[in-house]
């Protein structure tokens, strides 16, 4: 028969890589309980229109990288992209803003039909981050210093955090203006994506990354110049607060973020360890997202970070945790222990708390068991023959180290192990 594999970009995450992916997950279940937000989980399955009108009708993400399809309905539903927009549609629908602001994070999959490479996939895994109701600067920055913590309890140095600030939508429209009218009179130095993006999302030319455009790019418009007092004085905030909690920052006028819902402040944390999969996490303010949404209009800011790159730089950087092994891997040899073998694991597991138990299932000689005990990473091998079923008596072998092995009393061996 035919092989049947996984699907291009679709990873499956090993017995051996998921000891990084829980460290990963504990660090950041911890770290977001100190800030006081709490978990949510939206659906991974949504209604198309709500990242048309979200992540934007004009960006890659809708226009070519969706998981679209009918439902049996005839519904159109996508697998999300990401999932600012659920947990904004989520609040909205529940009306969880009537309570006041809600900090809120979740953590799952996510579905892109990008060109699969190095850190770049089409399923991957977000830890997202939302605080919904909250206009100030402080709220940004709380953000921002959750990443600043987060990455510090994993270890991770190295991480540079880039700043910008994409204005009111009254700024934006001034600059995009601006934008429109710099490209189009060098028309003829633009790619063809560009070009199309001319007429559809002009601020995504900044994000080529065609060297022919660069320098185009370099001297276009700077979105800082066209802020108004407010969101300069939001962003002037902002800065203040990372400077006094001592997280540094730089500022990229070309950071424009691949999702349309934003105003106001963006960032990115990104490294240069990963190649061009540089950002780790982005995020920033969207003020306008619950009432296009259907909420009443509230302010929000939120970021997500991409936990294969987290992972890979953990790898990469050897912080990455040991895979678990049992505390003891239990052989039975004999019929009558082999029944037994269960009853005795049982009891154990009863006594002692958290104990991690194997009990070796596959056929084979007792050289072969003792091996695959060894294999196992356990501490100790426990031996269970007829006769020691007969005199309630346990072998006991460690693995690690050249001590004897011994003799014990069944009774004996929850006192043992929990010592
Ligand atoms: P995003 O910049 O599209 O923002 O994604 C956030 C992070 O997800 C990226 O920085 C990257 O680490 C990871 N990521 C994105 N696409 C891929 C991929 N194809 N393969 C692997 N990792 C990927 C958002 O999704 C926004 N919802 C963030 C946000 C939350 N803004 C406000 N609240």
């Amino acid at each position: 028969m035919s092989r049947i594999t996984g699907v291009r970009g679709m990873n499956d995450i090993s017995p051996t890589e998921s000891a990084t992916w829980h460290f990963v997950e504990a660090t950041a279940r911890e770290v977001l309980r100190c800030y006081g937000y709490r978990e949510m989980r939206p659906p991974l399955v949504e209604r198309t229109e709500l990242f048309r009108r979200s992540v934007g009708e004009a960006t890659d993400i809708v226009e070519k990288e969706m998981y679209t399809f009918a439902d049996r309905n005839g519904d159109s539903l996508s697998l999300r992209p990401e999932c600012t927009a659920s947990c904004v549609r989520a609040a909205v629908e529940h009306g969880w803003l009537r309570a006041g602001g809600q900090r809120i994070w979740t953590i799952g999959p996510m579905f892109r039909y990008e060109r699969p490479q190095k850190g770049r996939y089409r399923q991957f895994h977000q830890l997202d981050v939302e605080a919904l109701g909250f206009s100030g600067p402080d709220v940004d920055a709380e953000l921002i210093l959750i990443c600043a913590r987060l990455f510090a309890r994993l270890g991770l140095g190295r991480l540079r955090l880039q700043l910008n600030s994409l204005g009111s939508r009254s700024s934006q429209a001034r600059y995009r203006d601006a934008l429109v009218r710099y490209f189009a009179h060098h028309r003829d130095r633009l790619d063809e994506d560009s070009e199309r993006r001319l007429a559809t999302n002009p601020l995504r030319i900044l994000d080529s990354k065609d060297p022919a455009m660069q320098e185009l790019i370099d001297c276009a418009p700077r979105i800082t110049d066209f802020l108004d007092d407010e969101s300069a004085a939001h962003l002037q905030g902002l800065t203040d607060m990372l400077d006094r909690a001592g997280t540094s920052w730089t500022l990229n006028a070309r950071l424009v973020r691949g999702l349309d819902y934003y105003t106001g402040p963006v960032f990115e944390w990104q490294t240069e360890e990963l190649g061009a999969q540089n950002a780790v996490c982005g995020g920033g303010r969207y003020d306008h997202l619950i009432e296009d949404i259907g909420g009443s209009g509230a302010p929000a800011t939120g970021f997500a970070m991409g936990l294969e790159r987290i992972v890979a730089l953990l790898e990469q950087q050897s912080l990455a945790p040991p895979p678990p092994c049992p505390d003891a891997y239990l052989v039975a040899v004999g019929g009558e222990a082999q029944r037994e073998a269960h009853r005795l694991a049982e009891t154990l597991r009863d006594r002692v708390d958290s104990l991690s138990l194997t009990v070796d299932a596959a056929g084979g000689s007792f050289r072969t068991k003792l091996k695959r005990a060894d294999r196992s990473g356990a501490r100790y091998a426990l031996i269970l023959g007829d006769a020691e079923v007969r005199d309630a008596r346990v072998g006991v072998k460690a693995l690690r180290d050249e001590s004897e092995q011994r003799s014990m009393r069944q009774s004996a061996l929850a006192e043992f192990l929990r010592g």
